[in-house]
């Protein structure tokens, strides 16, 4: 059945119940992985979303890089190399955008919203840098700019934050929104892999990119924690106000030390507000010790998961597929016939812009800290460690040590303690005679 057979045959059941599917033209900008999912599924979903939404949504025009490669389920004549025309033609109601990246997506998206037109976007990189400019955008244009699809795939999380958690006071955000290096993680811990088999196996997958450094260096996930802590705390949060650090240097032993003390190691993206004197916003991405019987902690594979914490509603999971084609088209879809139903009613959602926020340097962030050090097996070593945590205002937890002949390797769990403190501690503690190595320092989430 082509699109044409199976439009008139809604058309006609939607007639013979007496009521007439609104019809609402889409342009695509980019056909890739999502790009081509979401034409598939439009096409799959059609009567349901007409019998759900009273919306026939088709696809008018999809503008690519080159018409000529083939793209099966995408007809031939709906490609087109020219978007700036595609924002602006008559047969385009409503842009979705799945191209990526800032620029042309950008200017493509300003265009399609003062031109009056609602936009569907999955970039994440667009919105952790532009996003108020192009929530004011929209908001003066009174169109709809909905962006399910940016943060974990088809993980529901905007829409929540954005619309049933408006009233509650959230708290914290702690979200595992990077399969790639979930994936890593999980098959250095269950398989014993290396953290270079590990990722040479995800790259194979797929998962990797050929340069995996958005992964694993953790700003993809930087990215997905600006939106989330704009959304969820009302305020203007960037990329850049993001501290990252990635899991490259995760060695199998951290993994192995972790597991013992009865932690899981995973890559979060964190999102927390502190208040004080003055409300600060807390937003950071790094590798951290997950208790095991957190939730977060059983979250393996390629799997996400954003995790909630609001004064009145509590601790809340989101879990599910954060990237693919079709998990991700999933997302686009939902928002897709959301803003077409605006549209057809002549409405669209409040556009929340943020307040310009204090973001909290990374030195005066609080966590508890997991490390090991070499040193040498002899009378007195301890103490001088605890005096130098001691001399810093680190109050220890937990702390072992096993020997290793005339070495030992203390490994110790802070309480919490600010990173400025933590900091000094360690250049104290590497400048001692009877340390000879300091090695993964690492941040403990309590349960
Ligand atoms: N590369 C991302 C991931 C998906 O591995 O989860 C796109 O944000």
């Amino acid at each position: 059945m082509n699109a044409a057979q199976s439009s008139s045959e809604a058309q006609s059941q939607s007639d013979s119940k007496g009521t007439e599917p609104r019809v609402i033209n889409v342009g695509l900008l980019g056909c890739g992985v999502v790009g081509g999912a979401l034409v598939e599924l439009i096409h799959e979903r059609r009567e349901a979303i007409i019998a759900a939404a009273g919306i026939d949504l088709r696809v008018t025009q999809v503008a690519v890089r080159s018409a000529s490669k083939e793209r099966p389920g995408v007809p031939n004549d709906l490609l087109t190399t020219d978007a700036k025309a595609l924002v602006a033609a008559d047969d385009v109601d409503l842009v979705v955008e799945v191209i990526g990246g800032i620029e042309p997506a950008r200017e493509l998206i300003r265009s399609a919203m003062d031109g009056g037109k609602p936009v569907v976007t999955a970039n994440k990189e667009l919105l952790a840098n532009y996003g108020a400019e192009l929530s004011l955008a929209a908001d003066e244009a009174g169109v709809d700019l909905l962006f399910e699809a940016a943060v974990a795939g088809a993980i529901p999380i905007v829409r929540p934050l954005r619309e049933s958690l408006l009233g509650e006071d959230i708290t914290r955000i702690m979200g595992i929104v990077n399969g790639t290096t979930n994936y890593i993680l999980t098959k250095m811990s269950e398989d014993g892999q290396s953290y270079e088999a590990a990722l040479a196996e995800a790259q194979r997958l797929g998962y990797a990119e050929a340069d995996p450094t958005a992964d694993v260096g953790g700003f993809d996930a930087g990215a997905k924690a600006a939106i989330m802590a704009s959304i969820a705390f009302g305020a203007r949060v960037v990329a850049g106000d993001v501290y990252h650090e990635g899991i490259s240097a995760i060695t199998k032993a951290d993994i192995d030390y972790a597991n013992e003390l009865g932690y899981e190691i995973k890559l979060l993206a964190i999102a927390e507000v502190i208040e004080g004197e003055q409300r600060e916003i807390g937003v950071r991405v790094h590798p951290a010790m997950v208790p095991c019987n957190h939730p977060l902690a059983s979250v393996r594979d390629s799997f996400n998961a954003v995790f909630v914490e609001g004064r009145s509603a509590g601790e809340m999971m989101f879990y599910g597929r954060g990237a693919g084609g079709r998990p991700t088209a999933s997302a686009v879809l939902g928002d897709l016939i959301d803003a077409a139903a605006n549209l057809a009613s002549g409405t669209h959602r409040l556009v929340p812009v943020g307040e310009p926020c204090r973001i909290r340097p990374i030195d005066d962030i609080e966590s508890a800290y997991y490390l090991n050090a070499d040193v040498d097996d002899s009378p007195g070593v301890l103490a001088a460690v605890a005096t130098v945590f001691g001399e810093h205002n680190l109050s220890i937890r937990s702390m072992n040590q096993e020997g290793e002949g005339d070495h030992a390797r203390i490994a110790l769990v802070t309480h919490q303690a600010r990173e400025r403190d933590l900091q000094a501690a360690l250049h104290d503690l590497r400048e001692l005679a009877c340390v000879t190595g300091v090695g993964s320092v690492l941040r403990v989430i309590e349960s």
